[in-house]
């Protein structure tokens, strides 16, 4: 099972939903892997993997599609092992952006797809981390994985710019990867006070949208994990915020 998670909008989880979603998964027993697409590292950096080489990290696997190697590395010797059980990670690389292009133009949009399908077959599960922007990358990503999901921050240009999205991933589906589904949104940074997220999330369902019904809330425990390198899983099990990632975790597994 592949996951894409995307947002054509910056901040609003991508990174911490990868991370915090694969570690629940592979705390579950579920033999796990993290793409970092984003050349912020983010999801990289989180699990204090932000200093892979380039041989090691997911640059080389897209640069040995154009650039001449005796040896092909197959995808499976780029994941890392991560200091967790059944959690593994192909490192992100600033690099990424000096080969789009070139990538890009010698037609490789495939090329992830075909590893993706290598992978699937080592490991349960594989949660991909994407950069805010459709991209060569995150398109990429979108034709080789089978879901995306999207996290949204229930803020005011949520619904304006998920409608764009959503045109781009039904496109996406129909040129590319028909088996594509949105599997759900994520409500994140969801403040249960304030009155607009509740009529965000409202309108969204009005349209049709799946929704997932656990909603995450805008806690200081999302960034104190962050800044010491460590899923919430790892770092506050028991913290409700770690449960409600948990229950949105459970919600996309019983679908
Ligand atoms: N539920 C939450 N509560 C509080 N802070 C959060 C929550 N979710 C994410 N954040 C914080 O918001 C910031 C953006 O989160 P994150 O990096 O996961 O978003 P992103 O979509 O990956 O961003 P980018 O588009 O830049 O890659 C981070 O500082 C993160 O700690
Ligand atoms: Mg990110």
């Amino acid at each position: 099972m592949i996951r894409v998670l995307f947002n054509k909008k910056g901040g609003v989880g991508k990174s911490s939903l990868t991370v915090n979603l694969a570690a629940i998964a592979a705390s579950k027993g579920l033999k796990t892997l993290i793409l970092d697409l984003d050349t912020q590292c983010n999801a990289s950096r989180y699990l204090q993997q932000e200093n892979a080489s380039k041989e090691d990290s997911i640059f080389e696997l897209f640069d040995q599609t154009i650039t001449f190697h005796i040896r092909k590395k197959p995808a499976i010797e780029y994941c890392q092992p991560t200091q967790y059980d059944n959690l593994f990670i192909i490192p992100g690389s600033p690099n990424l952006a000096d080969i789009e292009s070139e990538l890009d133009s010698r037609h490789k949009i495939y090329k992830l797809r075909e590893a993706l399908q290598k992978l699937s077959k080592e490991f349960d599960r594989i949660f991909i981390d994407t950069p805010p922007a459709l991209n060569f990358y995150s398109l990429s990503a979108l034709i080789g994985a089978d879901t995306v999901l999207i996290p949204i921050d229930c803020d005011d240009f949520a619904i304006q710019g998920l409608l764009s999205l959503h045109h781009q991933i039904a496109e996406i589906t129909e040129d590319h990867n028909e088996d594509l589904t949105i599997e759900g949104i994520i409500a994140n940074q969801y403040m249960t006070n304030a009155k607009l997220p509740g009529k965000i999330i409202d309108d969204l369902l009005e349209q049709g949208y799946p929704v997932i019904p656990q909603y995450i809330a805008q806690s200081v425990k999302m960034r104190e994990s962050h800044q010491v390198q460590k899923p919430l899983v790892h770092y506050a099990p028991k913290h409700k915020l770690t449960q409600s990632v948990v229950a949105v975790f459970d919600a996309i597994e019983a679908q």
